[in-house]
Order: structure tokens, then C-alpha cells, then sequence
């Protein structure tokens, strides 16, 4: 709380806004950046705002070797309001520099979620030939249409940008796509099929997926749509992606269409569902009914991709958050964070195509001490923190559990890891080697209770068939995202102790387990 104070007291003396760049600034002052991204619960490897509220990652976009981040923001408050999007550039996807507002709300209402592009041929006449622009797509959600209770408060606007992301302009024929008489209509995804030669935008638009067709980003055609009778229907849906992946170890690719849905999500609230299937300029096509879910936590909500990362790379990133209680957790000055960058890749199971995700490689360049253990048992509890003498957050863990023996007596019936305090406060993500699924239990992982949704524990079922797994952890100060399974499992969780989990400790119940290849690696502040 101190620390809450004295940043805010920080704030006002310097009038410092999420207009201004603390890390530039910090090259002359390093308190100031010290003060700033330093309070209780703020993230240290993700990104989060300077000051003010971050939801939806926005307009993700990599040009000129630099990586172009918005986000849904209220530089105000650290709480949800009119929403601008907020700006942040950065060379390796893990460093940031904060960046003025991008879009301001203007009289066709506040700036929602969308997305951004090259436009690499100047379709769009908005640059030249030699200096292609850059396209962003939002939706305009208007309030005082919100209050007269009609339903055509939304549509789709565009802006671009011929100084590499510096400075926008939005378009003065805006809505480029105006309300059809649906409800929630919203966050544009953009992208160039080259197959057709034509922009493709999919659009949440109620429960369904919609999809426009442009020659020039500017006049635009529905064309089709997608989602009833398949996947998940509980919520709304919302924030689309589309996009071609190859399959693993083969020469197939297919399309995968994300839809985030809010509620509905199988561990309640927020959670993305996403379909593979074929998508040909006209219609995505997919004999997958049921939904399939990207994260297995309850924290990574509205994730999209970039467009035209290096290498045919597919990096997402997500909102490390969840609607059920977005607004209540305890969070002052900033509050919402993005997810570490993930690669996604897909994998054909039997007749399933999964996504996997795993952290970007660029991790790497925030390692800072690392400590290599040899194989060991753990029966019982096995103390990890004791074995490493740097921070224990943020820290990555990697180690590989072995499943060989998994059917014989003296097995682990449950095994896994406990982050926890001396207050006895705790997050613990385990296997059951009975019931065949991973369990996330944070009963216990906050000092204030905030929201009666956030206590729970939640169960992942999965039948490893491999002889050993992996797995992989990513602890930062309020926050644990979990990778196993090559990335067929990944789970995002929050959480809020009143000191941090410095005790780190592995545990197996009733028998015991091998550990093998475990690896610490020190992860240094993306702020310093
Ligand atoms: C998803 C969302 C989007 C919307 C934005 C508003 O979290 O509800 O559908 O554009 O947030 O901030």
C-alpha cells in the first residue's frame, strides 16, 4: 500500500501519463522507472501499461524490424472506461517503449478492439508504393447510441499511419463498415489472402462469425459466415482471428479460426475457443462441432496474433485477465497485463488437429542466472527454492517428470509444483495420475478476497501416453503461465498473495516420481 501511494504521489508530482515514456525517461532518472513498475503484484517479463487500465491486445503488427502493440486502454483509471488505444514498439517482442495514445474516443464513440496491417501494395491509396502503409481496423462503439437502447451501436472504422506507427489518422469516411442491426459487432481481424488478392476481415458479430471482403481496406462486402451449431454458444462472441498453419511433421496446413467467447468458458468467464478446419477467400469450412480451448486457465482472454511476423512466425499474445473479476482485483495505478508471446503451431492428434503454444524463443534474452539439477526423486515434498539463490520470480522452470512407471505400485498418485508464502498462502498445478488431468488449485492465492470467482480449483483432463513429460513455468509476480505436453496444455493463472511465493516446492503424493532435466533460468525485469 505504501508503495501504491508513494507511486501515485510520483505520478502527480511528475504529471506523468501512459502518454509519456517512463523508460526513456528513466535513462535520465532510474527511480521514476523504479517507482513505476515496481508496485506489489506488477508484472515483471509482461507487458502492462505505465499507469491507467489495459484489456484486449490490439492491432498487432510487425514492420520495419519493430513490433507494433495496442491495447484497449483507459489511460485515466486503472479501472475499464472510454477506450483509446494504447501504444507500445519493441525491436525483440519482450522489451517495450511506451508510445502516445494512438486513438482517442471521437465522436463516433470509443475505440474497441481490433487489428492492423501492412498494406504492402498501397491498395488502400493511403501511402505510395515505396511507403507502404499501415492500416489499423477498430470498432467504434458508441455510448449514446448504447443509451437509447438501439441496437446499431457498433462499427468498423479504419486509421493509417505512413511514419512506421508514429502518428495515425483516421480515415473522414469512417464507419468503413456500418451496423447491420446486430447487437455486439465488433474487433475487426484483418489480413491479406493472397490467394484471392483481397482483404479478409472476420467480425464477431453476436454469436457468429462474419466475414467482408475489400479490395482496398476502405469498401467492404460480407461475404459469409460461420458458428451456429458449432463450438461453444454460452457468451458472446468475440475478438477473431484467421489464419493458415502448417501441420507438424507433415506436408498438410490448415486454417484456424479463434473465437474468444465471454462467458462460456469451460473453467467460467472469459476463454478462447478455436476451430481448424478451410478457409478459401469465401467461407471457413471445418468438421470440427465441438469447441477446443487454446488455454486452460482462467487468465488469457482475447488473444489474436501478429500480422507478418518474421519467419511465418504465429506469435499471440492474450489479456492476462478474465471478465468474471477484471475490474475488482487489486491492482492500483495500472491494472491488466498482457500474456507472455506465445508461438503457436499446430499438431494432428488421431483425427484432431490441436494448437500448441509455446513462450517465444526471444525469452532467452531476459536470462539472467541459471542453475542446471540432476535427476532426483521427489517422494513427499521436495524444496525447489532452496536450490537456487537469485529471485524467485520472475523465474522460468523447466523439468521433464517421468511417466514411465506410472502403472506400478509406489507411483505418485499426484504429483506437481506449490507456489507458496510463509503466510500459507499457495498455487499448486498438478497431474493426477488417477483421474488422468492436470488441477490448478488457488482456494487460497489471494490476501483479499475480491471476488467470490476467483477462489476455485479447476480440473484439465489429459492422458499422457508418452514416457516422460515436460514441463514448463513461467512465474512472474502475480501471475503463472504453464506449458506441458509440447504445448498441448497451456494454463494461465493470476494470482494476488499478500507476500510473494518464495517458497517453491515439488510434491508427490502417496509414492514418489522422477524429475529429470530441471532448469532454473533467472528472468531479468523487461523494464530495466
Ligand atoms: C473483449 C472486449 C471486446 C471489445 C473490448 C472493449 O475483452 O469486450 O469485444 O472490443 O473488449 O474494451
Amino acid at each position: 500500500m505504501k508503495q501504491t501511494l508513494l507511486t501515485g504521489l510520483f505520478l502527480m508530482m511528475f504529471g506523468l501519463t501512459s502518454c509519456m515514456n517512463p523508460k526513456a525517461e528513466a535513462k535520465n532518472d532510474t527511480t521514476k522507472n523504479v517507482l513505476l513498475y515496481n508496485e506489489k503484484y506488477r508484472p515483471q517479463v509482461h507487458f502492462t501499461p505505465p499507469a491507467g487500465w489495459m484489456n484486449d491486445p490490439n492491432g498487432m503488427v510487425y514492420f520495419n524490424d519493430e513490433y507494433h502493440l495496442f491495447y484497449q486502454h483507459y489511460p485515466e483509471k486503472s479501472v475499464w472506461g472510454p477506450m483509446h488505444w494504447g501504444h507500445a514498439i519493441s525491436k525483440d517482442l519482450v522489451h517495450w517503449e511506451n508510445q502516445p495514445i494512438a486513438f482517442y474516443p471521437d465522436s463516433l464513440g470509443y475505440i474497441f478492439s481490433g487489428s492492423a496491417v501492412v498494406d504492402w501494395n498501397n491498395t488502400s491509396g493511403f501511402g505510395t508504393a515505396d511507403n507502404p502503409p499501415l492500416v489499423a481496423f477498430f470498432t467504434y462503439h458508441n455510448p449514446e447510441i448504447a443509451k437509447q437502447n438501439k441496437v446499431e451501436v457498433e462499427s468498423q472504422g479504419i486509421a493509417y499511419s505512413t511514419d512506421s506507427g508514429r502518428t495515425w489518422t483516421k480515415y473522414d469516411h469512417n464507419p468503413v463498415v456500418t451496423n447491420p442491426g446486430i447487437r455486439d459487432f465488433r474487433d475487426p481481424k484483418v489480413f491479406w489472402h493472397a490467394a484471392s488478392q483481397k482483404w479478409i476481415m472476420s467480425l464477431a458479430s453476436g454469436q457468429e462469425m462474419h466475414y467482408y471482403s475489400s479490395p482496398d481496406c476502405k469498401s467492404w462486402d460480407y461475404i459469409s459466415c460461420f458458428g451456429e451449431g458449432y463450438g461453444n454458444h454460452d457468451g458472446v462472441w468475440e475478438c477473431p482471428d484467421l489464419f493458415e498453419l502448417p501441420v507438424a511433421n507433415s506436408a498438410e496446413s490448415k486454417w484456424v479460426q479463434i473465437v474468444n467467447i465471454n462467458p462460456g468458458g469451460p473453467y467460467g468467464g472469459s476463454a478462447t475457443q478455436y476451430f481448424v478446419g478451410d478457409f478459401d477467400g469465401e467461407k471457413f469450412t471445418t468438421n470440427q462441432k465441438e469447441a477446443l480451448w487454446m488455454d486452460h486457465g482462467r487468465d488469457n482472454y482475447a488473444g489474436v496474433t501478429w500480422a507478418d511476423a518474421p519467419d511465418n512466425k504465429r506469435i499471440l499474445i492474450g489479456w492476462m485477465n478474465n471478465w468474471q473479476y477484471a475490474g475488482e482485483k487489486p491492482c492500483h495505478i495500472w491494472s491488466g497485463a498482457a500474456t507472455f508471446p506465445r508461438e503457436l503451431g499446430l499438431v494432428k492428434d488421431g483425427d484432431l488437429y490441436l494448437l500448441t503454444s509455446k513462450p517465444i524463443e526471444q525469452i532467452e534474452n531476459l536470462y539472467g542466472q541459471q542453475v542446471v539439477l540432476d535427476t532426483f526423486k521427489i517422494k513427499q515434498n521436495e524444496l525447489l527454492s532452496d536450490k537456487f539463490s537469485f529471485a524467485k520470480s520472475p523465474v522460468e522452470i523447466k523439468l521433464k517428470f517421468d511417466q514411465s512407471n506410472n502403472t506400478q505400485l509406489g507411483f505418485a498418485s499426484k504429483y506437481g509444483i506449490r507456489l507458496k508464502n510463509e503466510k500459507g498462502e499457495y498455487l499448486l498445478i498438478g497431474y493426477d495420475n488417477v483421474n488422468k488431468l492436470f488441477y490448478i488449485d488457488r482456494t487460497n492465492a489471494t490476501e483479499v478476497v475480491f471476488s467470490d470467482k476467483f477462489a476455485s480449483v479447476h480440473s484439465i483432463p489429459y492422458i499422457i501416453n508418452t514416457p516422460d513429460i515436460e514441463w514448463t513455468l513461467l512465474i512472474d509476480n502475480s501471475s503463472v503461465e504453464f506449458f506441458a505436453a509440447d504445448g498441448r496444455i497451456v494454463a494461465t493463472t493470476l494470482f494476488y498473495p499478500s507476500e510473494s511465493f518464495d517458497i517453491i516446492e515439488l510434491f508427490a503424493n502417496n509414492g514418489a516420481i522422477s524429475v529429470e532435466n530441471v532448469q532454473i533460468s533467472e528472468l531479468k525485469s523487461i523494464w530495466n
